[in-house]
């Protein structure tokens, strides 16, 4: 039997809102359950995000896209996908219920392990979900492990985290704004124009636009401890993106042992999702339009 339903254990109220926390089970992708309008779901969202991405999103992403062979036509099978991954990076895609608690996902990554949740947001939710579903984990994390750089960044997160999660909260919190702004919302100089890497933004529609031609938000060059300072909100827009010359500089910047960084940031105050300061590498100072006060995290 597989199961129709995600499988929540329970809802938390945290700083962040009302957070579901999922069961840390891993399951095989019960691929035979999907319903038309389920596969029609992906369909619809596939075929937009593509045609809005092609020019907007980084080469690397559109390039393995392809390579995985993701059509409209149906939502992949892990265990194709798993094929591919498995002759160029190593990784492996597992089917999950949701968000993970923090640790299990640490490990998931730092063992090359991307957790990829296994439903697919209804048709009422195609153009906002507030938690990760299969098409934000697979059209828009999965393509990238297929790059050798940013594998490697996303398993030495992994391995990050287990080290954070031990230290304390305070470098978790710091870890997670690099994710954030990294990982999720990430853009990338290519060709002397900014293009989009970030996970969370390819997955979106409005954002994908807003990220690259909106004058309201901040785009700002990428700086480790900056970065790491820095709050962000998850219910807007980004009034702030940060933006990467190359893989490789993430990987450069990443590789030094965090814990004297750790140990430094506890001495600074926080940044405002916003802010702009002195030593900034401004690409472009936003407006500020639109933007609503407050509830950073
Ligand atoms: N170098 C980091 C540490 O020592 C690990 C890390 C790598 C974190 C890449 C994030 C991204 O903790
Ligand atoms: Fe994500």
């Amino acid at each position: 039997m597989s199961p129709a339903e995600p499988r929540r254990v329970e809802h938390l109220e945290t700083d962040k809102g009302y957070v579901p926390v999922y069961t840390t089970t891993v399951i095989d992708q019960p691929w035979a359950s999907y319903s038309p309008a389920d596969h029609q779901t992906w369909a619809t969202l596939f075929e937009r995000q593509r045609q809005i991405l092609t020019g907007r999103a980084c080469d690397e992403f559109i390039d393995n896209q392809q390579r995985f062979g993701m059509t409209p036509d149906a939502i992949p099978r892990f265990d194709d996908l798993n094929e591919v991954l498995a002759n160029a990076t190593g990784w492996q895609l597992i089917g999950v219920e949701g968000l993970l608690p923090e640790l299990t996902f640490f490990e998931h990554l730092a063992n090359k392990r991307f957790p990829v949740t296994w439903w697919i947001r209804k048709p009422e939710q195609i153009d906002y979900i507030a938690e990760p579903d299969l098409f934000h984990d697979l059209f828009g994390h999965v393509p990238l492990l297929l790059n050798r750089e940013f594998a490697d960044y996303m398993q030495a997160y992994g391995r990050g985290g287990v080290k954070a999660h031990a230290i304390g909260s305070d470098a978790l919190v710091n870890l997670t704004r690099l994710y954030w702004y990294t990982v999720e919302f990430g853009l990338i100089r290519q060709d002397g124009n900014l293009r989009i890497y970030g996970s969370g933004i390819v997955s979106s529609k409005g954002e994908s636009i807003h990220c690259l031609e909106s004058p309201a938000p901040n785009r700002l060059g990428f700086d480790l401890q900056r970065i790491m300072r820095t709050r962000y909100r998850i219910d807007t827009y980004q009034k702030t993106y940060f933006v990467i010359d190359s893989f490789e500089q993430l990987m450069a910047a990443t590789r030094p042992d965090f814990r004297p960084i750790y140990t430094d940031l506890l001495a600074q105050p926080a940044i405002a999702a916003g802010e702009i300061l002195a030593s900034d590498c401004v690409f472009q100072r936003g407006t500020g339009e639109g933007w609503a006060s407050g509830a950073d995290v």
